[in-house]
């Protein structure tokens, strides 16, 4: 496992689209799970009228989520290639669970935008699509799923379909792509439905799959002679990892707390800049508690030191489990992380059903944490292309400005600059049910 380059892999997309049988399906044909195991579920499932989640029950282990059929909260699971080992982290797809969706995109190094081939682009593939770029996600595949589906019958056409119109809203929120001639490399090229022109993708793939009847997942379908490119397993090991921000000074996001017997608390989450070894001083923000790193798990195995990209579990001496909770981060003595009373960003609104004006306080979600802050001040509104100011002291924001503002935290938020810190500078805003805006974080003035 040490010798392996590591990298964290997101699954998202519009609810039922495919994505914990996907992961299922990957984990049982790569042989990281047992077909005994995935026969058991098929019995339960079908008992308890959810014939066909088999392998979604792989990754949905929630009372709840199988009752209902949907995930819940995220699921993370180990997967090894040839090339690299994964952590592959479930996010759920209904809309009333963006906010897990969220934690686990920011964690992640590269997505898979699940698109079911049937059922086409739906309201959360848009939301996913647009987060997955605030939240800079460097490195995407789609995967088109439920090609054996009736109305689609393995057809080419129908994937193209699907290819183009993911492709055009990926180009809209940012994606790079290079104009060219034609979309022959059918797996990176596609055409944009609003100009016509065909563009291809340097960090995005296509890949067309059923993951319930086992096409293109790791081995070439038979029902889709005419597909040259990739497949899923393949495209996952075209990934590339990602510089790590070994650099900086240490941040771990807290994404859960848990009392092990004989360890006592763990804190769980995924380190996001500067490396931890055990021995180490850490302080965990906003509470300012000091303690000394006694054991750190990776896997379920024990590790002398986490670097950037790490997802693990840490025991800190004289920490207690009411020290602790999702959204604190731990960081370095020396350079502990910033407890911001007000921070400039640069938003984008996605989605406000009026406008936004000084006074409202809406929900934002930045690394793990979830804290209500306030629009204190409107500064500029800009346009979103060429980042020219339009407007200064705008009185009202609404869907589609881009703008500066100043924002006001309702407790002890730790939020850092997108500059010196990308995963805790980048944040999403959440009202009513949906997204309705994203940014990024310009300075930060600090709590004393
Ligand atoms: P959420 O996590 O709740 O957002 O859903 P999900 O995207 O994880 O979908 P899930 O894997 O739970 O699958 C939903 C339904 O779609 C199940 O009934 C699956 O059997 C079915 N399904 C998934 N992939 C395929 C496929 O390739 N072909 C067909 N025909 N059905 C599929
Ligand atoms: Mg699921």
């Amino acid at each position: 496992m040490a010798n392996k380059p590591h990298l964290n892999i997101v699954f998202i997309g519009h609810v039922d689209h495919g994505k914990s049988t996907t992961v299922g399906r990957i984990l049982l044909n790569t042989g990281n799970i047992r077909k005994e195991e995935v026969e058991k579920y098929r019995e339960e499932a079908e008992a308890k009228g959810k014939a066909t989640f088999e392998f979604a029950w792989v990754m949905d282990r929630l009372k709840e989520e199988r009752e209902r059929g949907v995930t819940i909260d995220i699921a993370h699971k180990r997967f090894d290639t040839n090339k690299y080992y994964f952590t592959i982290i479930d996010a759920p797809g209904h809309r009333d669970f963006v906010k897990n969706m969220i934690t686990g995109t920011s964690q992640a190094d590269g997505a898979v935008l699940v698109c079911s081939a049937a059922e086409g682009v739906q309201e959360q593939t848009k939301e996913h699509i647009f987060l997955a770029r605030t939240l800079g996600v460097p490195q995407i595949i789609v995967a088109v799923n439920k090609m054996d589906r009736e109305e689609n019958k393995y057809s080419e056409a129908r994937f193209k379909e699907i290819r183009n119109e993911v492709g055009s809203l990926l180009l809209g929120v940012g994606f790079k792509a290079e104009a060219v001639q034609d979309d022959t490399d059918s797996s990176r090229c596609f055409k944009d439905n609003k100009t016509g022109k065909f563009f291809k993708f340097s960090q995005i793939l296509f890949v067309p799959i059923s993951a319930y009847k086992d096409d293109n997942i790791d081995k070439k379908s038979p029902n889709m002679p005419w597909w040259k490119g990739p497949t899923l397993v393949e495209a996952l090991d075209m990934f590339q990892v990602p510089p790590k921000l070994t650099d900086r000074p240490f941040r771990l996001p807290v994404q859960g707390v848990m009392n092990i017997t004989g360890t006592g608390t763990v804190a769980v989450g995924r380190v996001e800049t500067g490396s931890v070894k055990v021995g180490d001083k850490v302080i965990f923000m906003p509470s300012g508690k000091v303690g000394e790193v006694k054991s750190m798990e990776m896997h379920h195995e024990a590790i002398p030191v986490a670097e950037p990209g790490d997802n693990i579990g840490i025991n800190v001496r004289g920490i207690s489990k009411e020290d602790v909770k999702r959204g604190d981060v731990i960081g370095s003595v020396s350079s502990p992380p910033t407890v911001a009373k007000s921070f400039i960003a640069q938003i984008m609104i996605l989605n406000h059903p009026s406008v936004i004006t000084a006074g409202y306080k809406p929900v934002l979600h930045c690394h793990t944490a979830q804290v209500a802050c306030e629009f204190t001040e409107l500064l500029e509104r800009v346009d979103s292309r060429t980042g020219k100011v339009e407007e200064t002291n705008p009185k009202t924001l609404k869907t589609g400005d881009a703008a500066k503002v100043k924002m006001t935290p309702s407790k002890p938020l730790v939020i850092e600059k997108m500059k010196d810190f990308p995963p805790l500078g980048r944040f999403a805003i959440r009202d009513m049910g949906q997204t309705v805006a994203a940014g990024v974080v310009i300075e930060v003035e600090k709590k004393e």
